[in-house]
This record gives C-alpha cells, sequence and structure tokens, in this order.
C-alpha cells in the first residue's frame, strides 16, 4: 500500500515522450487498419509536407489535424480537417479509415469529423489508403481512384495543383475562407472563390454575402483587374470549363519554389512564394491592396486606420472593443461596444441628461445610410435623436442622412485629410462632458 497513488517518477514520462517521438517514423501513408493518434504524424515522400495533430496558440484544450510545410521553425498551416469542431485534450483520439471507408476523427470513440462520404457494404475494400502527397495533398484512394481529397476542400490556402471552382455535379464550390483569429482555425468572415453566378472571376466576400474586391473577368492569361499579373514568369495559372467543372488552377515552373495563396486574417487574398536561399516569405500580390478597402474589416462601431503607421483598427470614441482577447489576437468581427449605455435605452435614468452627438472628422461614412425629406440640420440631428435605434446623423446641405444600429465599415484617413463628409455619432451625455 501506499505505491499505488505516488506519481511516476520524471524519467518514464520522458522516455514515453521519446518512444512518441520515435514513432513519427516518416511514413506518408495510413492504410487501412491502422490509426494515427497524438504525437504522430505523416510526412509526404519529399519531406515537404508533414500531417497530424496540433494545436495552434496557447490553448491546450484545442486540438485540430492539419498539414504544415515540414521545413519551417515556425508552423505555417496549410490546411485543417476539424477546423470548427477541435478535439479536446481531455480524451484519446485518433484518425483512422473507418469500417464503412470514410476517413474519420475519432474522441473518445465518438466521430467528430469524416469525409462524410456515401457509403455502403462494399466499400469495405482493405486496398484503401490515405496518403499524403508532396503537393500538401492528403488523398483517400483505392488502388488508383481517388475517392476524397483535402484539395477539394480547403481551408485559407490554395497550394500549386489545386482548383478553386465549382463542381456542377456535386454542387459543391471550392473556396478559401480565413480563420477566425491566429489562434483560431475555425471559420471566419472572409472568403473568396470563383463567382456563383458563374462569370470567371474571383470574389472576395464578407459574411458570404457582401463583395468587397473582384479580379475582374479572367481574358485567358490574366483578370481584368489584376495587371501584375502580367510580369509574372514564376506560376502558370488557368481556368478549366467542362460539363462537370469549371476552376482555376496554378502551378509553378520551377517545382523548388514554393508557392501559396492564402485568404489572411486582415480579409486580403495575398500570393506568397519562398525559393531557397532567400530570407522568408515574398508577397507577390495582395488584393484588395488597402486594408482599408476590406469590409467592415474593424467590425461594428470600430474604424480602419488607412495610415499604416497607426494600428489597423481602433473603435470609435466613447466604445471600447467587444473582446480584448480577440482584438489581441487580429479578430476585429464583434467590433466595438458602448462605455455608457444611451440615455433612450436606460429608463432608469434618473437625471434623464439626453443623449448628444460629437463631430467625427476624416471619416468615411458607414454603410447603409437612411435618407430622410429634411431641410435643415437641427431637424436632421431631432429626427435621429427621436429614435432611438438612431446611432448618427450626416446633413450635407440638401439632404439628411440617419444610421440605426450598427455602424460598419468606416475608414479614417489621415488627419488633414477632410473625407467625404462629417457625420454625428451619438453618445450618452457622460461620455460627451467628459470631452
Ligand atoms: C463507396 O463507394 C461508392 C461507389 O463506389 C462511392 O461513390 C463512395 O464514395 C464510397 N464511399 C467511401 C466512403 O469510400
Ligand atoms: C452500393 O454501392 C453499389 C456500387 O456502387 C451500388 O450499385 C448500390 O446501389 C449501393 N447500394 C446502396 C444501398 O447504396
Ligand atoms: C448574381 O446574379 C443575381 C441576379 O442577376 C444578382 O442579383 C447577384 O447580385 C449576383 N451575385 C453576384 C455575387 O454577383
Ligand atoms: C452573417 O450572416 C448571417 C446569415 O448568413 C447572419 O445571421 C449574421 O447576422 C451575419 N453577421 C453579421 C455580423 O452581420
Ligand atoms: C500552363 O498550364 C496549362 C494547363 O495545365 C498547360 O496546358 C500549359 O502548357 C502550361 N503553360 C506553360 C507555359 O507551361
Ligand atoms: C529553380 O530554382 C532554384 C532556386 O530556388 C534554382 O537553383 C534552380 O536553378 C531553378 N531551376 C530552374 C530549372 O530554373
Ligand atoms: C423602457 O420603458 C419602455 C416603456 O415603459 C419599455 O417598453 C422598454 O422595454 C424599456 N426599455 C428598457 C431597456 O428597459
Ligand atoms: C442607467 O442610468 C443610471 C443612472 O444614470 C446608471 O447608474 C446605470 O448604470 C444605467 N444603466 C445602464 C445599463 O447603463
Ligand atoms: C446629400 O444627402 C442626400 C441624402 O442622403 C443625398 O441624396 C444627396 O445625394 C447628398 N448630396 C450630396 C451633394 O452629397
Amino acid at each position: 500500500m501506499g505505491t499505488r497513488s505516488k506519481p511516476l517518477p520524471w524519467w518514464l514520462f520522458l522516455s514515453a515522450m521519446l518512444l512518441f517521438s520515435y514513432k513519427t517514423q516518416g511514413a506518408d501513408t495510413l492504410s487501412a487498419g491502422q490509426s494515427l493518434s497524438r504525437g504522430q504524424t505523416l510526412l509526404s515522400q519529399g519531406g515537404i509536407f508533414e500531417l497530424g495533430f496540433f494545436s495552434p496558440g496557447k490553448s491546450d484544450n484545442r486540438f485540430y489535424i492539419g498539414i504544415w510545410y515540414k521545413n519551417f521553425v515556425s508552423r505555417i498551416t496549410v490546411w485543417v480537417a476539424n477546423r470548427n469542431i477541435p478535439i479536446s485534450n481531455r480524451y484519446p483520439w485518433e484518425l483512422k479509415i473507418a469500417k464503412d471507408g470514410n476517413l474519420v476523427i475519432l474522441s473518445d470513440s465518438k466521430i467528430i469529423w469524416s469525409t462524410d462520404l456515401p457509403s455502403n457494404s462494399s466499400n469495405t475494400s482493405s486496398s484503401l489508403e490515405a496518403v499524403l502527397l508532396d503537393s500538401g495533398n492528403f488523398v483517400l484512394r483505392d488502388g488508383a481512384a481517388v475517392i476524397w481529397q483535402s484539395f477539394d476542400h480547403p481551408t485559407d490556402t490554395w497550394l500549386p495543383g489545386a482548383k478553386l471552382g465549382l463542381n456542377k455535379l456535386a454542387k459543391q464550390a471550392q473556396q478559401l475562407t480565413s480563420w477566425r483569429n491566429s489562434e483560431n482555425p475555425s471559420s471566419g468572415m472572409f472568403s473568396v472563390g470563383t463567382d456563383p453566378n458563374g462569370s470567371t472571376q474571383f470574389l472576395i466576400q464578407w459574411n458570404g454575402s457582401k463583395t468587397y474586391w473582384s479580379s475582374g473577368l479572367w481574358n485567358g492569361q490574366i483578370f481584368g483587374l489584376v495587371p501584375e499579373m502580367r510580369l509574372n514568369n514564376i506560376y502558370n495559372f488557368s481556368y478549366v470549363s467542362n460539363e462537370n467543372e469549371n476552376y482555376f488552377t496554378y502551378s509553378v515552373y520551377n517545382i523548388s519554389i514554393l508557392s501559396r495563396f492564402i485568404l489572411d486574417l486582415s480579409g486580403q487574398f495575398m500570393q506568397l512564394t519562398w525559393k531557397d536561399g532567400e530570407w522568408g516569405w515574398i508577397l507577390f500580390l495582395v488584393k484588395p491592396r488597402q486594408r482599408c478597402d476590406v469590409y467592415a474589416l474593424c467590425g461594428a462601431f470600430g474604424h480602419c486606420n488607412i495610415d499604416q503607421n497607426l494600428p489597423m483598427c481602433e473603435c470609435l470614441q466613447g466604445f471600447e472593443p467587444r473582446s480584448l482577447e480577440e482584438t489581441s489576437l487580429s479578430d476585429w468581427s464583434g467590433g466595438c461596444v458602448r462605455g455608457t449605455t444611451l440615455q433612450c435605452r436606460n429608463n432608469t435614468s434618473d437625471n434623464g441628461d439626453q443623449d448628444g452627438f460629437i463631430q467625427m472628422h476624416s471619416m468615411s461614412l458607414p454603410e447603409n445610410p437612411q435618407s430622410l425629406p429634411i431641410g435643415s440640420a437641427k431637424e436632421c440631428k431631432l429626427a435621429c435623436l427621436n429614435k432611438c435605434s438612431c446611432t448618427a446623423y450626416a446633413y450635407n446641405g440638401s439632404g439628411c442622412s440617419i444610421w440605426d444600429g450598427d455602424l460598419l465599415n468606416l475608414r479614417k484617413f489621415s488627419d488633414g485629410d477632410s473625407g467625404e463628409q462629417n457625420f454625428y455619432l451619438r453618445l450618452a451625455a457622460s461620455e460627451i462632458k467628459g470631452l
């Protein structure tokens, strides 16, 4: 008695860890019947990509299966299987080919991610295998037949050889969706893909709806609004259209040059290349070029600074970030919230000071104004004040605009640049007194 609850000696942990890392023997294939678990990885044949479990950032309870470049000190993740369903560290987990032929992630014996292919009793072939290729593609195949591939389900990265477009048979679009923040791969606000209406161009959208950049139509060599593509002799872009699918793909002429497109946290579509002997990734293309052209980058009541020397986003006067933790990880989608509740929202306010307005300078007008048939600045202000949901107004000498609810897509110009027009932001009286 007594020995049972004694902690295990440290060297036992150490040798267990060595054993685990020794087990990452660099195989590129997971065969039917095998499984990949903690500490184990697959390595593509030429040692370019690695696949395994990882945890981005500081969290030690959110794990993902992903693919990254093998030979970089800091991890550059190019694909995440279970981006929206992290694996908890509390239970054992594994990646394997299930009996029905699907590739699955099991945690606590439950399926938390699956390739979700239709299956029936004929799918029990023992020749099924999942292979990590040097292109960064993870392929489930039966002999020569590709049954599923990660290239058809991209995360935020587009690698040479992969397609971005529309599979007409499966009615499935391949698009890139940004990470939520630098430590969380779940789907963020921005996505890029080909025009769902079928024209040969890329569109970048906010929240799956608002288009804020388009590439212009493909003319066979370049996109209409991306003339820089003419200067390139590194990669070969092509468009393929047939009865089954429409897509763009690209290859690099010199395979020793690494290239990747990403949809960054900033909502910008970037192409980066890396050549042997060069220090770091070179930014080849970035669209839209100005970060403030990204729609609603700074969330509700936040504004984007056009001046690159200033922080990307800040809150409007009288507001503070909804989540300091998220904004510190470059995720401003939560925007900003009022420091002080408006009087019209707070029935218990006994001093009853009316809300007021401050003038916003050098700022673009917010999205979605409503026009009112009002002929003076004073009446325009009153119209806003008398409507509790009104958060701002502007009067331009001939017309009155008011805004209801969240103010979105604000851009702050450099000081001295007056912007389009001033508008007035509604704040609680106490916020204004302090100015
Ligand atoms: C099972 O087989 C069918 C028909 O061959 C195929 O369409 C399907 O993708 C397969 N499913 C899996 C999980 O391999
Ligand atoms: C099972 O797969 C075979 C071959 O693909 C197919 O002919 C059959 O209809 C499938 N059965 C079911 C129940 O899905
Ligand atoms: C697609 O076409 C419809 C109808 O013509 C149009 O309303 C919509 O804005 C188009 N979508 C895009 C993303 O261009
Ligand atoms: C994003 O779109 C969904 C519907 O697709 C909507 O419910 C949600 O409110 C939108 N988010 C924002 C921040 O507008
Ligand atoms: C570019 O790629 C296309 C499609 O793969 C191919 O047909 C064409 O020959 C390539 N062009 C060059 C210059 O390699
Ligand atoms: C490919 O690029 C490497 C440097 O990254 C260079 O050493 C090599 O000569 C290039 N090969 C060709 C065929 O241009
Ligand atoms: C304020 O009072 C009005 C009328 O009594 C009521 O309808 C409203 O819900 C109240 N608002 C809040 C935020 O308590
Ligand atoms: C409502 O107003 C009172 C008095 O000004 C203040 O103490 C209270 O914090 C306010 N409530 C909210 C939710 O802002
Ligand atoms: C002034 O504002 C009104 C209402 O929003 C708008 O219709 C009009 O085009 C604006 N005029 C000018 C010169 O900006």
